[in-house]
């Protein structure tokens, strides 16, 4: 008997640390990244409430839009109030925190770093760019429009997780609200930076470390990726040195010459928000840099500039039909539509450039990919999305399952034939 318990305790014993590897990231978050979870889910966190970050940042869409008609069309999403929108699409909130502080590199001479699409959260007041983003949502009144940091900090006194928030900051961390509102984006940032918002599990993740292999159309997309296609001068997809894996983004700006989105629903939008009406047109880091009094030798090379995207989870989307849309304005709606724009941007029929200055003429425009070259770099892009699994840790819980299976079935062979054993020992001993 004591055999097979024993055999139980093992079978059982085993199994469940298994299964905990296999649950969501999420019960291994920090205290202070499980707070800032809790701040980017919070749907009372707007005026009126019903916004929270995830409304525009979704985990299923790889932390970006999560309305597949929205894309389809305007790209850009509305506020807590009706018919305001944003000017831009909103890209990935995930796979951000390694952008360093917004600075002008002299030998290159070139912006890096900083954070959204123009480099504005340029992280000189925190020293952290992504934490400086959290700040402007919430009193952003074309995003979750609270009027105040007070008022963001009382909602947060309010909260179930005011308690949390204490434990992570101390007692009477809510009292002072610049402090406060400063620890709320903090928090955020530490979420956002979490493995659960930037997991490293994609395909890609696995082929990179020799857990599996590329079909051959893969390997031939990354080949082109890398080559050809001069895609990861831009979007380096290699480990670094010290054996970090990529985030497709070396966070530089350029003018790529992608159009206008002729339904971007701001352009409709009342001139308190957009004084140039129709004729808006988005000068990305140049606008940034001139308003923030920069000289025109500055700003002037960095007008019509956006900050290059991470391409993590770029196809991630909850069903094969969902449409994503990709660029500052959502103008494409497909990997093949923006793919096959660096490769005829010069020799295609595309309209014109939403700002025609500082175009990149250096790295695309015609790359002389053929078709199904195209079509091989979507399938390397594809690849990128977390969530991969092979079948291997499920195949290793099968075979956990089958050997503990064959312990109890060999205990049971050598408990009987100790028994049988026994009953023999006790007849002889009768005769
Ligand atoms: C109404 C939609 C909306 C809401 C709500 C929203 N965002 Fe965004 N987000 C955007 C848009 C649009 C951009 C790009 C804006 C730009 O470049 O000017 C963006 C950009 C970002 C970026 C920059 C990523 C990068 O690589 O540069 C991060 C990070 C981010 N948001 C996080 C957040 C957080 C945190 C919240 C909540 C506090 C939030 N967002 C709320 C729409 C939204
Ligand atoms: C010169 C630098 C550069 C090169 C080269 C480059 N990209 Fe980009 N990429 C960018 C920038 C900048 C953006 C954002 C532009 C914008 O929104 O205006 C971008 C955006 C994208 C996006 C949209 C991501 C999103 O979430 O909206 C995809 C996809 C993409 N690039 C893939 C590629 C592929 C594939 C190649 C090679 C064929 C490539 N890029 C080459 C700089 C570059």
């Amino acid at each position: 008997m004591l055999c097979v318990l024993l055999c139980f305790l093992l079978l059982f014993g085993v199994l469940p640390p298994l299964n905990i590897q296999t649950t969501s990231a999420s019960e291994s978050l920090t205290p202070i990244e499980l707070l800032g979870k809790n701040l980017f889910f919070d749907t009372n966190l707007s005026t009126p409430s019903g916004v929270s970050c995830s409304t525009c940042h979704s985990p299923e869409t790889g932390f970006t839009g999560p309305n597949s008609d929205i894309n389809a069309h305007g790209a850009v999403y509305e506020g807590a109030i009706d018919t305001r929108f944003t000017a831009r699409a909103p890209p990935s909130a995930a796979y951000a925190g390694e952008s360093p502080v917004l600075y002008f590199n002299e030998t290159k001479s070139q912006w890096i770093g900083g954070m959204l699409f123009d480099g504005r959260a340029t992280g000189w007041t925190l020293g952290d760019p992504l934490a400086e983003q959290a700040q402007g949502p919430f009193l952003n009144p074309l995003e979750q429009n609270i009027p105040s940091k007070e008022g963001v900090v009382f909602k947060v006194i309010l909260s179930n997780y005011a308690n949390l928030f204490e434990e992570v900051w101390g007692k009477g961390s809510l009292n002072n609200v610049d402090e406060a509102y400063d620890k709320i984006a903090k928090s955020i940032a530490a979420y956002e930076r979490s493995s659960e918002v930037n997991p490293y599990t994609s395909k890609y993740d696995a082929y990179l470390v020799e857990k599996t292999q590329l079909t051959q159309e893969e390997a031939q997309g990354l080949k082109l990726f890398q080559g050809k296609g001069l895609c990861a001068s831009c979007h380096p997809s290699e480990q670094t040195p010290l054996g970090e894996l990529p985030v497709f983004t070396d966070y530089t700006y350029w003018n790529l010459g992608i159009p206008k989105n002729p339904e971007n629903p701001f352009y409709n939008m009342s001139s308190e928000y957009n004084p140039d009406g129709a004729n808006f047109t988005d000068l990305g880091l140049g606008s940034f840099l001139k308003n923030a009094s920069y000289p025109p030798a500055k700003y002037e090379p960095a007008l019509g500039t956006f900050k290059v995207p991470t391409l993590r989870n770029v196809d991630l989307k909850p069903t094969s039909e969902f449409v994503k849309s990709y660029g500052h304005n959502g103008y494409f709606k497909s990997l093949e539509e923006i793919v096959h724009f660096y490769n005829t941007r010069d020799v295609g029929i595309w309209p014109e450039p939403e700002a025609s200055v500082n175009l990149d003429l250096m790295n695309m425009g015609n790359l002389g990919l053929t078709l199904s070259e195209e079509t091989a770099i979507v399938a390397f892009l594809k690849i990128l999305s977390d969530g991969y699994t092979d079948g291997s840790s499920e195949f290793e819980v099968q075979v956990v399952i089958v050997g503990s299976l064959i312990v109890v079935m060999a205990c049971f062979v050598v408990f009987a034939v100790f028994r049988k054993n026994k009953i023999y020992q006790k007849n002889k001993g009768a005769n």
